[in-house]
């Protein structure tokens, strides 16, 4: 039987864990309970202990506890740690790596792969200090599911912060354990387990496009590059192998990944097309609509007299769509940019539709958001079930949360089929 140990946070939404604990048990699955001292002026031990058939462990110091089972036992004879509902403190002090209390020592010790269900105020979620924890664990190979948008336990409160709903729970639970056993029959440690992405291939465009004039003068753009080069480090880290495609930028190539440096929206089709198959392509380039039709092959002269030179532009491919729209080797998962001044939700609904993408993250390009150039971004993530507004947050950010989105998506489909 696989077994999780359940880490219950603190909060209004500790009740749901009875529901999660019944439907967990459903399912064959065997679940140990901690609860936090705070958890139990939400939840008492005795109803979760109805529920899971099993002791509730409580107190770090409970001798009886340490003596027969203690918090490194707890960890070991579980499959999969899971933190639900995880408190702004709880984040805090796990991101700190205390071991103050049974529930810190207990994911101190372990070396399982570790699931945190956040819930709490929106305004504590998007403070600085909560929005500094969570990428920290992110970054120490902890996964989080939600907290989704919508109405908050107090009244009149609304926005991000409500804990997933059960359902979601569940499945991604299941799926967590069918890598920690993935992980451990084929004798890899939790690092690999951690690397979601590993054996997969990512490929990314990034950067704007040079469309030559003529040899001395190009029409370009103000992408800097900044978001698709840190969406392919994301990708390596969580284990890829990414090729990234990029347009002419100042940017160091990222650690670890193969760089292919192109100029023109021609030159970045033909790499896009040399580097497929791969299972996750992600457009983030902002590609020259048009280029000119018959650059100069000398510097054109303003030569006196003469008025300014009229160029002809013709449309470039559209990489994306013919990617997207390519079916035989079109990669599983296929997401696209659209950067907008106006209307920014509904001309992404629009383009993921018109250019055959999965997902489209849309960001706003006016210049007052200082998205060019710029090291944050606040982005929306339209996909076939709908539109998620993300908190603002920095370039890398937005690039962890898309990889790490990106590969529970694959391991999901992969589960479905
Ligand atoms: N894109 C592409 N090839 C092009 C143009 C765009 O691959 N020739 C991709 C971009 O990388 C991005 C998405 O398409 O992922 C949307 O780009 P965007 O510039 O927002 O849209 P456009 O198609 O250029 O439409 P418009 O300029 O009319 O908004």
């Amino acid at each position: 039987m696989k077994r999780i140990v359940l880490i219950i946070g603190g909060g209004i939404a500790a009740y749901k864990c009875l529901d999660l604990i019944r439907r967990l048990r459903e399912r064959g699955i065997g679940v140990r309970a901690v609860l936090t001292r705070a958890a139990q002026e939400f939840v008492t031990p005795l109803s979760v202990g109805a529920l899971t058939n099993d002791r509730v462990f409580t107190d770090l110091f409970d001798l009886d506890d340490e003596r027969e089972i203690g918090h490194v036992r707890l960890s070991r004879e579980a499959d999969l740690i899971v933190v639900a509902p995880a408190t702004a403190d709880l984040l805090a002090r796990m991101a700190q790596g205390h071991a103050n209390d049974l529930a810190t020592a207990v994911l101190l010790a372990t070396d399982k792969l570790v699931l945190v269900a956040p819930a709490m105020n929106p305004r504590m979620w998007h403070h600085p200090a909560t929005r500094r924890n969570v990428r920290q664990l992110e970054a120490d190979g902890i996964q989080f599911i939600g907290p989704e948008a919508g109405e908050m336990a107090e009244r009149g409160e609304a926005g991000v912060g409500r804990l997933s709903e059960v359902p979601k729970l569940v499945e991604r639970i299941e799926a967590m354990l069918e890598t920690a056993e993935r992980a451990s029959s084929s004798g890899s440690s939790k690092r690999a387990a951690q690397k979601p992405l590993s054996g997969r291939h990512v490929l990314v465009t990034s950067g704007p496009t040079h469309e030559a004039i003529d040899p001395v003068r190009f029409i370009g753009n103000r992408s800097s590059g900044k978001q698709g080069h840190a969406i392919a480090a994301a990708a390596a880290a969580l284990g890829a192998r990414v090729t990234l495609i990029s347009g002419p930028v100042a940017l160091p190539d990222p650690d670890g990944v193969e760089v292919r440096h192109v100029v023109t929206a021609q030159e970045m089709l033909e790499a896009v097309q040399q580097t497929i198959p791969a299972d996750i392509a992600v457009f983030a380039a902002a590609v020259a609509d048009w280029r000119v039709a018959s650059p100069g092959t000398g510097k054109i002269k303003k030569s006196a007299g003469t008025s300014a030179p009229k160029l002809e532009l013709v449309e470039n491919p559209d990489i994306l769509k013919t990617v997207a729209k390519r079916a035989p080797s079109r990669p599983a998962l296929v997401i696209g940019f659209a950067a907008e001044t106006d209307a920014v939700v509904e001309h992404a609904v629009e383009k993921r539709k018109t250019k055959g993408a999965d997902w489209i993250v849309a960001n706003d390009v006016s210049s007052a958001r200082g998205v060019f150039g710029g090291d944050a971004n606040s982005v929306h993530l339209v996909t076939a079930a709908g539109v998620e507004s993300w908190p603002p947050m920095s370039k890398v950010e937005v690039a962890e949360a898309l990889m790490v989105r990106a590969a529970q998506h694959l391991l999901s489909s992969q589960i479905a089929v």
